[in-house]
């Protein structure tokens, strides 16, 4: 039995129906999430994790592989939590073979019902269909929805119409697993919890705004799903665009859902459109070939997927703007990768230089760098000018204040699932994207979308390396390379 505690006071009893359980991300994600806050004592009521899937799955050995994703030694827990853990087979999409699941969850009738849908969103109609045609949608019901949902506005258009004849805008949580990761609430924190920075986040003191998420590994075993999707799709049109929402949103006047909402939504809608002409000189796609990291020698990118014609991006990098007040001409660089030298993720805001200097000596530029670093450590770092000690002048050194959050904090850092499927519990829909963001999102995708495989090449680049997307830098500015 888990430890009691008291912070499930507003979390109550619920069935958990995962589509798609046996698959990468329940098994990888989801589930382990769910024990995590099962040992923390945070599910310490009747709940059960209903995993579906299309075959006949064998329990031993689903739950050693579940396990081997769980970071956690204590066998007992583990063994308690399992317990909760109902396997299912939906073989296909008819009322019959939802019979089972029916019965399941009308033994626990007063419980609330969660469908997550962790499967690709072609196959979202037809679940819907089968969970409204037996009658297995109540009120209380939540629907979880796993990104890329569409593959452009009209597509996204089309998925919303048919979710939304089965649940209302409250019952859809439509999950961004960034916004679950600690750092990137923390941007919140730091921004609105804190005097020293909001009075100078704007454009008359930041010369630019640099978001990177690098990562050093390919595709890996996706690649159906990636060849088809790329790095705009896969990573720009959800996770860059919400930490660049997060970063440069106005303050919300609380954290109420659609208070938060309303204004990533006015920065979505703020962002300035690609024409043919400036595509050329912002964006950046690139693919990997060939090459090495941490001495492992790596195939191209072509290699990896078998197909020696795809025209798919692994990299992007952006140079965009927000047009409103705030934020008129400051460029707002994103970039992205696979199989790049390192992985790290971070945003890096570059203060303007002082306007006047009065060390005539120092020839050292006098501004300040805040680096907020999401992974794999983290950290928020001020980069600012210290005295290098002794006579004979003033020399400067830029010198670090660096504030690491597990020095800081003595617990454990929840992983961005954890938190997101509390929320969904709880049903608090904050960290959760609202229909008309993802619409504003991919409007501004699809200004990228249109135009770039006609107007920017694709670059090649050696794995191990940061990429091409140095091309789209102004004169001066450098990208942070961890
Ligand atoms: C996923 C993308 O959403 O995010 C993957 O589909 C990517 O391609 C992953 O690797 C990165 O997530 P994280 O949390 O490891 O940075």
């Amino acid at each position: 039995m888990a430890t009691k505690s008291n912070y499930t006071s507003d979390l109550r009893p619920f069935n958990i129906v995962i589509f798609g359980g046996n698959g990468d991300l329940s098994k990888r994600k989801i589930i382990p999430a769910l024990f995590h806050r099962y040992a923390d004592g945070q599910l310490d009521f009747d709940f059960e994790v209903i995993c579906t899937a299309r075959a006949k799955l064998d329990r031993t050995l689903f739950l050693k592989e579940v396990e081997g994703f769980i970071d956690s030694k204590d066998t007992k827990k583990i063994a308690d939590f399992f317990k909760h853990l109902i396997i299912l087979e939906i073989p296909k999409n008819t009322l019959e073979a939802y019979a089972p699941l029916k019965i399941r969850l009308e033994k626990t009738a007063k419980r609330q019902r969660i469908f997550y849908f962790s499967v690709p969103s072609g196959a979202f109609s037809e679940i819907c269909n089968m969970l409204k045609g037996s009658g297995l949608v109540t009120n209380t019901s939540k629907v979880v929805l796993e990104k890329p949902l569409g593959h452009d506005l009209e597509s996204s258009k089309q998925i919303n119409e048919i979710i939304s004849q089965a649940f209302t805008e409250p019952q859809i949580f439509r999950i961004d697993h960034y916004l679950g990761k600690e750092t990137v609430q923390n941007i919140m924190v730091l921004r609105f919890a804190n005097h020293l920075f909001e009075r100078a986040w704007n454009a008359d003191n930041i010369e630019n705004i640099q978001i990177t998420v690098a990562e050093s590994l390919g595709v890996e075993k996706r690649s159906g799903y990636y060849d088809k999707t790329g790095a705009l799709l896969d990573m720009v049109q959800n996770h860059l665009l919400q930490l660049l929402c997060l970063v440069t949103m106005e303050p919300p006047s609380n954290l109420n859902p659609d208070a938060v909402r309303n204004e990533k939504l006015k920065v979505l809608e703020s962002l300035r459109p690609f024409t043919k002409e400036s595509i050329r000189k912002n964006v950046v796609r690139g693919q990997y070939t060939r090459g090495s990291v941490d001495d492992q020698k790596l195939n191209s990118y072509r290699e990896d997927i078998d197909a020696y014609d795809s025209e798919t991006e692994t990299f992007v990098a952006i140079k965009a703007y927000i047009d409103n007040w705030r934020w008129k001409n400051t460029p707002i660089y994103l970039r992205t990768g696979k199989r790049m030298k390192k992985r790290y993720s971070d945003i890096v805001i570059n203060f303007k230089e002082l306007p006047h200097n009065i060390f005539q000596d120092s020839k050292q530029p006098l501004r300040n760098k805040l680096i907020i670093r999401l992974q794999p450590e983290e950290r928020i770092e001020l980069v600012q000018l210290s005295k290098v000690p002794g006579p004979g002048g003033y020399r400067f050194k830029p010198i670090s204040l660096k504030l690491d959050f597990i020095d800081s904090f003595d617990s454990r850092m929840p992983e961005a699932y954890e938190r997101l499927i509390v929320d969904v519990i709880r049903g608090n829909q904050t960290l959760f994207m609202r229909y008309d963001e993802l619409a504003a999102a991919w409007e501004w995708i699809e200004s990228i979308n249109t135009h770039w495989r006609s107007q920017v090449p694709l670059s090649l680049y050696e794995s191990g390396t940061w990429g091409p997307g140095d091309q789209i830098l102004e004169k001066d500015t450098k990208w942070k390379t961890n």
